[in-house]
């Protein structure tokens, strides 16, 4: 990718995408919240495309050659927010592959947008969101969940130090993207206390109140 202020993504105030073009759920929720989790049942069964940000932003990390990598390590031990533009790039860049040669348009893009400069410039040059998907779950449950994962995710943050930053974080920067869309009634409020197989329920039940239903019963054949 050529340097950070040539980008062409943030640089665009029109965005390359309109909502019938394809469909861009943000799914969102504090760190251990679920949302890979529940974007990979969704994947499954409706058809989506899961795009993660941080998957992302830790793929251009270990890209050879990446002018970016060492900023991008540096911003994920310590639980910060990369700078939007190399975030907003590397999302359209996914959306224009996964449309160009996978024929995908309907996307959840998970762990995104997690600071308000995201949300407002995504929106503005790459797609605007039909809706936020939101998993409320309490910082105990999370950590505990957490530290399970860092037991085998070789994740760098995935400990405890890194964790009370990501949360801090959470709370101070990533809430107020939340609220944001809450107040213009754009958010599906999922509580992600529970188990997986719960959770996933209470999200498809919220999903049909907005009339999105399963791929395959989609496609049943009238005869
Ligand atoms: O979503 P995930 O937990 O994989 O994100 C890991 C880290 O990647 C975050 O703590 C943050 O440092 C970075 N990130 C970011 N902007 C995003 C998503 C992730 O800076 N939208
Ligand atoms: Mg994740």
């Amino acid at each position: 990718m050529p340097a950070i202020e040539q980008l062409p993504a943030p640089n665009r105030t029109k965005p390359l995408f309109s909502p019938s073009d394809a469909t861009v759920i943000f799914v969102l929720g504090g760190p251990g919240a679920g949302k890979g989790t529940q974007c990979a049942n969704l994947v499954r069964d409706f058809g989506f495309k899961h795009l993660s940000a941080g998957d992302l932003l830790r793929e251009e990390q270990n890209r050879k050659g990446s002018e970016f990598g060492d900023m991008i390590k540096e911003y994920i031990r310590n639980g910060q927010i990369v700078p939007m533009e190399v975030t907003v790039q590397l999302l359209e860049n996914a959306m224009k592959s996964a449309m160009d040669h996978e024929n995908k348009h309907k996307f959840l893009i998970d762990g995104f947008p997690r600071k308000m400069d995201q949300a407002l410039k995504f929106e503005e040059a790459v797609c605007p969101s039909a809706f936020t998907l939101f998993f409320d779950c309490p910082e105990e449950v999370m950590q505990q969940r957490l530290l399970e994962r860092g037991k085998t995710s070789g994740r760098a943050d995935d400990n405890e130090e890194s964790i009370k930053k990501r949360f801090k974080t959470f709370e101070e920067t990533s809430m107020p993207v939340v609220n944001y869309y809450k107040e213009q009634g754009k958010v599906v409020w999922v509580t992600a206390t529970a188990g997986p197989d719960e959770v996933y329920k209470v999200t498809k039940e919220k999903f049909a109140e907005r009339g999105i239903v399963p791929t395959s019963s989609t496609t049943v054949k009238s005869s």
